[in-house]
């Protein structure tokens, strides 16, 4: 089947969160949004005719969760990225972040301490903050438009920490990691004895010929002290529907994790949810083979236009995700400043670079998961601001 993701999808009825809380995030409403990581694009056919069909039962009672579901996964991982995972060290959680947190909590100690590589997934700081854990920060160094890590920075801080949160690939810089280099950040936790976490969430989404490495299939020594965080939640628009995996390295740390929801009674997939991942990941991948490519033009279109006719705007094309990381520094703004200017003038709704790394200033990072003419007027709007100024 042909899909068209030039089509505009009307979300006003939709209570869609990236245009619906336009008003409490940008203080107004009139703002193309290009924030919060989901896309304006219909999903794969085959999960709207399951999830119709679900509706069309019209019960929807208490969901078993069977093993059809992780195998589901299982096989998307094999078939994709050549990771067999054993099923048994699987678990289930409502979302990515959700189980970030809770493996904070659980597997650092109180007063402990959390590295993460700025500027990252926002999510990052708060899961960490939120259970009074200390933030240790390895800031990306950046070199003509490239981001690179600072390993002797990394190894000095893993010294002082618990726990390394790895976003891989990378949210907001668009970097998908080498083998080598994750190998070196996997032994690396290893031989300082800190629990390496790695959200793969964004996995499916990479361009440009690169391959996502999931850092568990690298090795025996690197599975058994990796806890890895997937979901098909971003790869085919379902955030809404909220489910997302977990692999632990040992049954120990998958006892505890599972453990701690029980406390609170969450363990059962939402009846819709579960369909919706199961046909994503044995059927999907048709559709997701035509949206990477349409991304990859976006990106291209973004980078071409902004050179073209914007040329103090430096996008940077990303190799995985839908997210570009503008560098608006030549603008010569305050974080304060640059936040006005976007909402006010260009009458874009991004979001803000200094939330992924707190010492930035300059950059902002837009969704460009949209059809083309919405980046387009974008794109305008954007132009005429900077022109005006
Ligand atoms: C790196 C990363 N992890 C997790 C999430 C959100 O995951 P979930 O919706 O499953 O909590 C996002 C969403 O943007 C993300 O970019």
């Amino acid at each position: 089947m042909q899909y068209d993701f030039d089509e505009v999808v009307d979300r006003s009825g939709n209570h869609a969160a990236k245009y619906d809380e336009r008003l409490k995030k940008f203080g107004t409403e009139d703002v193309i949004p290009l924030w919060i990581a989901d896309m304006d694009f219909r999903t794969a056919q085959p999960i709207i005719d399951a999830l119709k069909a679900r509706a069309d039962e019209g019960i929807w009672g208490y969901t078993a969760r069977p093993e059809s579901y992780f195998q589901a996964i299982c096989g998307w991982q094999q078939r994709r990225n050549g990771w067999t995972i054993d099923p048994a060290l699987m678990s289930w959680s409502l979302g990515v972040v959700q189980s970030l947190s809770v493996l904070v909590e659980l597997f650092t100690p109180k007063g402990g301490a959390v590295l993460i590589q700025t500027p990252v997934y926002s999510e990052f700081y708060d899961v960490t903050e939120a259970w009074s854990r200390r933030v240790v920060e390895n800031p990306f160094v950046e070199r003509d438009g490239k981001w690179t890590v600072d390993w002797a920075d990394f190894e000095r801080k893993l010294d002082e920490v618990d726990m390394f949160l790895l976003c891989s690939p990378h949210n907001p810089l668009g970097i998908v990691w080498t083998p080598e280099e994750l190998r070196r950040m996997a032994e690396l936790c290893i031989a300082h004895g800190v629990q390496l976490v790695s959200d793969e969430i964004h996995s499916d989404l990479i361009f440009h010929g690169k391959k996502h490495t999931p850092v568990a299939k690298l090795s025996p020594e690197i599975a058994a002290h990796v806890v890895t965080c997937i979901s098909g939640t971003k790869t085919f628009n379902l955030a809404g529907l909220q489910a997302s995996a977990v692999v632990f390295p040992d049954r120990r740390m998958k006892k505890e994790f599972e453990a701690f929801w029980r406390r609170m009674d969450i363990h059962r997939n939402n009846a819709f949810s579960l369909i919706a991942m199961e046909t994503a990941f044995n059927e999907g991948e048709e559709w997701l083979e035509q949206l990477l490519p349409y991304l990859s033009d976006n990106f291209d279109f973004i980078r071409d236009y902004c050179a073209a006719h914007i040329p103090r705007i430096k996008p940077s094309v990303p190799d995985a995700t839908y997210l570009v990381w503008l560098d608006c520094r030549a603008l010569n703004m305050s974080n304060a400043e640059l936040r006005d200017f976007m909402i006010q003038k260009a009458k874009l709704g991004l979001n803000e670079g200094w939330s992924f790394g707190r010492q930035l200033s300059g950059f902002m990072r837009l969704n460009a998961a949209c059809p083309r003419s919405v980046l387009e007027q974008a794109l305008h709007q954007l132009e005429a601001a900077v022109n005006a100024l």
